[in-house]
């Protein structure tokens, strides 16, 4: 499958490149990153998840994209799109997500690379609607949603991979269905 890649007006979103991993576990490995998340991850437990998201990327032609800075950084983190797992409220729909590393974080490179994803799913992959989950007191993660123009849809649930009474369990679902100009 051919890899989609494009860019906004500051960004690369492409394919994962081997190069990429020592960047992308420095950032899973830092706790300011991983707030929101149980916990950090180690080097192998990132290159997993790199391998499982180039997997997915190579089987649909899409997924979280590695997010470059034009004339910049080659790899800051990934935005992209994934199918949710299929024990979720909003099931079956497809997530948009983002982790970026902190150095990179105020400058607004989420919103700008989500909105373009956001285009991507509506006017090439022609999806119907694009949901955003995060935990509920992810407000970092929440402003980036409403930057995009997804709006919360009212919708809590609590993250079924996550232990009763955790901090993080009690989840936001936002949606969208048009793009919204930036
Ligand atoms: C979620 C995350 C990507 C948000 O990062 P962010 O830097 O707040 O978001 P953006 O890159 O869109 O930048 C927006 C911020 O930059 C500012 N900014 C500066 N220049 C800007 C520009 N040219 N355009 C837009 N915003 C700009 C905005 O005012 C905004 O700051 P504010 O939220 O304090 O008002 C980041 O916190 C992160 O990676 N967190 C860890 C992973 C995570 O929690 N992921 C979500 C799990 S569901």
């Amino acid at each position: 499958m051919t890899i989609i890649s494009f860019q906004t007006e500051r960004l690369r979103l492409r394919e994962w490149q081997d190069s990429d991993l020592p960047a992308f576990a420095a950032l899973n490995a830092d706790p300011a990153v991983m707030t929101y998340f149980p916990a950090v991850l180690n080097r192998a437990e990132s290159d997993a998840l790199a391998d499982r998201i180039r997997q997915l990327m190579q089987q649909q032609g899409w997924g979280f994209w590695a997010v470059e800075i034009k004339g910049g950084a080659s790899f800051i983190g990934f935005v992209g799109l994934a199918i949710s797992g299929d024990d979720l409220p909003c099931s079956p729909c497809v997530e948009i997500g983002w982790r970026l590393a902190a150095e990179f974080w105020g400058q607004g490179y989420a919103s700008e690379a989500a909105h373009g994803v956001l285009d991507l799913a509506f006017n090439t992959l022609n999806l119907a609607e694009v949901v955003s989950f995060t935990a509920e007191i992810n407000q970092a993660s929440r402003r980036v949603m409403e930057r995009i123009g997804m709006r919360f849809s009212g919708e809590t649930f609590d993250h079924p991979r996550l232990p009763v009474g955790h901090p993080l369990r009690k989840h936001v679902l936002y949606r969208s269905t048009v793009l919204s100009s930036r």
